[in-house]
């Protein structure tokens, strides 16, 4: 039974649509295109594989594709501009329809264009990872990195209805799909044990992407998200656990060079650092630790920070962070498992003691 979720935010509110199969439905994207020009973003490794799926349902519309080079060393403005250049030279105007078709980094990057081009055009995303199928494509942040720092440009923008068919992840590789699970671990952590406990339960089914039970973590992800995100679109309060384990992650990607490690990978090594920190709180105990470690073991995930970044970069990296007020460092921590806190601030000493002696010989 095909599954529609939704995001509530008043006149902004919009479909969450889930299932196997939904881009066979051709009435889930026209439904959402009120305008005859229509462009689809996507890049050089999705487009061979579902850019005709789509395609084909837009015979009627002026449709423009652009393909963009593939990977999140290209998340940059730079390549933003080649979708402005794009939509100029085909005189697109303020009701065109953006659809974004890929995976976080089209997602983002898309958004990001939606929002700005000509001070915003509708959008749709049809996300291809589980990552962004589970994360990304909800919620309405949008934008690109900096050298300095990770999705440091962009804005809160939310699109006119997210298409998940989760026959894409077919196609997916092994190390992508894991990269997902991390987000999903992340929501069971934040603010949902049974799915947390589900998970350890049943991680083989989802390596093995057996179907349903796909369908079934994205569901209880987007659930998630978009309660959270209800609640507060723009990130003044309880948004903000979604960040669990990113602050260590974003310094991670853009410590090591965006692309050496998956914004999964880092994400996971980032949440075994803020387990352990809230372990020197008091706060989880080790037998929680080893749970998680564990899970993000099975799931195909890396636990442990590359050697050769060490504490200062963390530091370095951290203290470029969308939730640190007045240059202080703040952090996601887990109360226990199932309960994050709000951004906090910790001694440096505890900090410097995890970036020391976490994962490190
Ligand atoms: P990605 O977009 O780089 O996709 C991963 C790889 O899979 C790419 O090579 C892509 O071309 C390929 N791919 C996509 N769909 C495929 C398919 N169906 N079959 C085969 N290959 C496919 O990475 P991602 O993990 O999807 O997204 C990571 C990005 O998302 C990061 O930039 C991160 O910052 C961002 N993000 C944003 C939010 C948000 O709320 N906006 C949340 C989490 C992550
Ligand atoms: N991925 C974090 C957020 O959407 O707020």
């Amino acid at each position: 039974m095909a599954t529609v979720m939704q995001v509530e935010l008043g006149e902004r509110s919009y479909p969450i649509y889930i299932d196997a199969g939904n881009l066979q439905d051709e009435s889930l994207i026209t439904r959402h295109i009120k305008s005859k020009q229509v462009v689809i973003v996507t890049n050089e490794t999705v487009a061979p594989l579902y850019l005709a799926a789509l395609s084909r349902y837009l015979n009627d519309f002026m449709l423009e594709v652009v393909i963009l080079p593939d990977g999140e060393q290209y998340k940059t403005l730079t390549v933003l501009d080649t979708i402005f250049d794009a939509l100029l030279e085909k005189h697109f105007s303020r009701n065109a329809t953006l659809i974004a078709l890929g995976g976080g980094v089209i997602g983002d990057m898309s958004g990001f264009a939606a929002a700005c081009y000509q001070r915003g055009i509708d959008f749709i995303q049809v996300p291809t990872t589980l990552l962004a199928q589970v994360d990304s494509s909800v919620g309405g942040k949008t934008g690109i990195n900096h050298r300095l720092g990770k999705n440091m440009i962009g804005a809160f923008y939310q699109p006119q209805a997210v298409i998940i068919d989760v026959n894409v992840l077919s196609t997916l590789d092994d190390k992508q799909l894991s990269a997902g699970i991390a987000e999903v671990i992340k929501y069971g952590l934040i603010c949902d044990s049974e799915l947390f406990i589900w998970l350890e339960n049943n991680i083989e089914k989802i390596l093995a992407r057996e179907t349903e039970a796909l369908i079934f973590i994205i569901e209880r992800s987007c659930m998630n998200k978009a309660r959270v995100v209800a609640e507060d679109e723009q990130e003044s309060g309880i948004r903000a656990i979604l960040n669990f384990g990113h602050t260590f992650g974003h310094a991670i990607e853009a410590g090591m060079g965006y692309g050496q490690y998956l914004h999964g990978e880092a994400v996971a090594i980032g949440m075994c650092q803020a387990a352990d920190l809230s372990k020197r709180l008091g706060w989880l105990n080790e037998t929680d630790v080893h749970r998680i470690e564990t899970l993000c073991l099975k799931a195909g995930l890396p636990i442990m920070p590359p050697e050769s970044l060490l504490a200062d970069d963390f530091i370095a990296g951290m203290s470029v962070d969308k939730k640190n007020i007045d240059g202080d460092i703040r952090l996601i921590l887990l109360k226990k498992i199932g309960e994050a806190s709000l951004p906090m601030s910790v001694e440096r000493s505890l900090l410097l003691k995890t970036l020391n002696e976490y994962g490190r010989r």
